[in-house]
């Protein structure tokens, strides 16, 4: 690799936008750490006949982004950093649909050594989002991943100032349960953090 500027993989699906900005937040992270940012997004399982309007926008904003391609985009990678909305406590199906097609690269062990990190979107302040976390993690352990959190040194995760996502497990924001709720100072930043420490990270694994 290019050790001075690691490649780092942003994986993400997102449904009405707050992973996707919490994504360009991860990022930016990534670039200030020198690193280099690959935002990707999932495809899509949903048919747009079933998109309500917000969706449509949502996907309207993040069109530009390229979708991830399973059997290609791990490959020559120096970290790789996954963004998925809870449901019911983990992760969404259209990124279990990403990882359920990448056996060739867990057989190859493509992954094994390389840190990785989990960011996500819950639309309660305790509606699974450390479950959504851990849960994916499991998957990024099979496949040989060095997990990477959020330590207690970034300090904005501890507030009581007002309601945050963000834990040692990783970044996070609340949706709120109509999703009108968009990630706040706070959350950005220490989505922003996260990108800046997996990449600190990937840049010392390198040396
Ligand atoms: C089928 C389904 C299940 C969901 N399950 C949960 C849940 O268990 N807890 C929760 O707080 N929010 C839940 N949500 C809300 C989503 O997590 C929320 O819409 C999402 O975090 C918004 O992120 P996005 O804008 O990036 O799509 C669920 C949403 C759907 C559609």
């Amino acid at each position: 690799m290019n050790q001075s500027q690691p490649k780092i993989l942003i994986l993400f699906y997102s449904m009405y936008g707050h992973v996707f900005r919490m994504a360009n937040a991860v990022a930016e992270g990534v670039r200030e750490a020198d690193g280099e940012p690959i935002l990707k997004q999932v495809a899509e399982l949903i048919s747009e006949e079933f998109w309500d309007e917000n969706v449509k926008k949502a996907k309207e904003s993040m069109k530009n982004i390229p979708v991830a391609d399973p059997r290609k985009d791990l490959k020559g990678i120096d970290g790789l950093i996954v963004g998925t909305p809870t449901r019911f406590g983990n992760m969404t199906s259209q990124m279990r649909n990403f990882w359920d097609q990448t056996g060739g690269d867990w057989a190859e062990g493509t992954l094994i050594g390389k840190p990785a990190a989990v960011f996500t979107s819950s639309a309660t302040q305790h509606g699974g989002q450390e479950t959504t976390i851990i849960s994916t993690m499991i998957t990024l352990l099979h496949h040989g991943c060095i997990l990477v959190g959020l330590p207690y040194s970034f300090k904005e995760q501890m507030t009581l100032e007002e309601i945050t996502g963000g834990s040692p497990y990783g970044a996070s924001t609340i949706a709120g349960s109509a999703g009108a709720r968009m990630p706040t100072a706070n959350e950005l930043k220490l989505a922003k953090d996260l990108g800046k420490h997996l990449t600190t990270i990937a840049k010392k694994l390198a040396l």
